[in-house]
């Protein structure tokens, strides 16, 4: 069966954001131009979705203005001869395959997910958690789709974590089986470094059957007293195979002012408008006459395209 819809959850408070997310939703600040919200509506579109709905809550209105019509700003731009911003802010505009549904009480992820359970109905679909954000060759949506038409179960985008952040990510305890393909054997949310049973981190791009709504359903409140997608998928397993595919491409987590700190640099060092002045910017700090004064190590240097 094809993928034809997607869920995007915004409904969660942002705390680590504060004060910056008192008033605006975290979804809306900005990765360069775009809100943090708009990389995974595009990533949706570019893999084939037909259909995205957005998960809001109470102070999110601006995420539904972003992507409606703005008739008077585009007559302003079209007065002042503005045709590329136009161009740009009409087809954010234009989206028919937009909806929106609210969660009413933000009692964690598993719950926001049972709230599009009318929307998505019997099928499979596809979920996409703004706050990571995935530069890839094939859209990381796009790759767990293909797994999943290889295997017809719920597979969860998974990277490898160092140690220190184990504890921030959903565990799985994995059997590999080709390539990029593991086998889901168990799942524990955020564990404790020595009890986690890998350091493979389930991150946030999903492909879910809909079985897993009644899953949800039976879900207890779990870590940090909210329902815990992860808790609900170790429920279902049991009853159907989940599995973990450890995309390609480099993921941003920007949930955290210094995660959107280092999307940022990363994302303007590819700009052509950006990368000359920054990279000469970056250059004036020093960082490559004396890397370790200010502790950036070699993967950092890769992330932020220096070398
Ligand atoms: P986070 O764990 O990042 O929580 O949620 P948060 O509220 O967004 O941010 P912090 O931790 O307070 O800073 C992961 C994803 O789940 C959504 C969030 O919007 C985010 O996309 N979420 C979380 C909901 O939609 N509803 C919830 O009740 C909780």
């Amino acid at each position: 069966m094809k993928i034809r819809k997607a869920v995007i959850t915004a409904a969660g408070w942002g705390t680590r954001f504060l004060p910056a997310t008192k008033a605006q939703p975290k979804e809306m600040l900005p990765l360069l131009n775009k809100p943090i919200i708009q990389y995974a509506v595009e990533e949706a579109i570019a893999s084939d979705i037909e259909q995205i709905v957005i998960i809001t809550a109470m102070g999110k209105h601006s995420v539904e203005d972003h992507f409606d019509r703005s008739f008077e700003l585009e007559h302003v731009l079209q007065e002042k001869g503005m045709s590329d911003a136009l161009e740009e802010v009409s087809s954010i505009g234009n989206s028919s395959k937009i909806c929106y549904v609210r969660q009413r009480e933000q009692l964690g992820l598993g719950h926001a997910v049972l709230t599009v359970q009318d929307f998505v109905g019997n099928e499979p679909f596809a979920l996409l958690l703004p706050d990571d954000v995935v530069r890839s060759e094939v859209p990381v949506t796009r790759q767990l789709i293909k797994a999943f038409e290889q295997r017809r179960s719920s597979i969860l985008a998974i990277e490898e974590v160092p140690e220190e952040r184990v504890s921030s990510y959903g565990i799985i305890k994995p059997r590999q089986l080709n390539g990029r393909l593991y086998q889901v054997l168990g799942m524990v949310e955020k564990p404790d470094a020595c009890r986690a049973p890998s350091r493979l981190g389930i991150v946030g791009r999903y492909v879910l059957t809909p079985e897993i709504f009644p899953a949800l359903e039976q879900t207890l409140p779990g870590k940090g007293g909210e329902i815990q997608l992860t808790d609900g998928l170790s429920n279902l397993l049991p009853d159907q195979q989940i599995f973990g595919y450890k995309f390609e491409g480099i993921r941003y987590d920007v949930g955290t002012p210094l995660g959107l700190l280092k999307a940022s640099l990363a994302f303007a060092l590819e700009d052509p408008k950006m990368a000359g002045e920054l990279r000469e910017y970056l250059t004036g700090l020093n960082l490559y006459a004396h890397p370790t004064s200010v502790s950036l190590d070699a993967k950092d240097l890769a992330r932020l395209s220096v070398s």
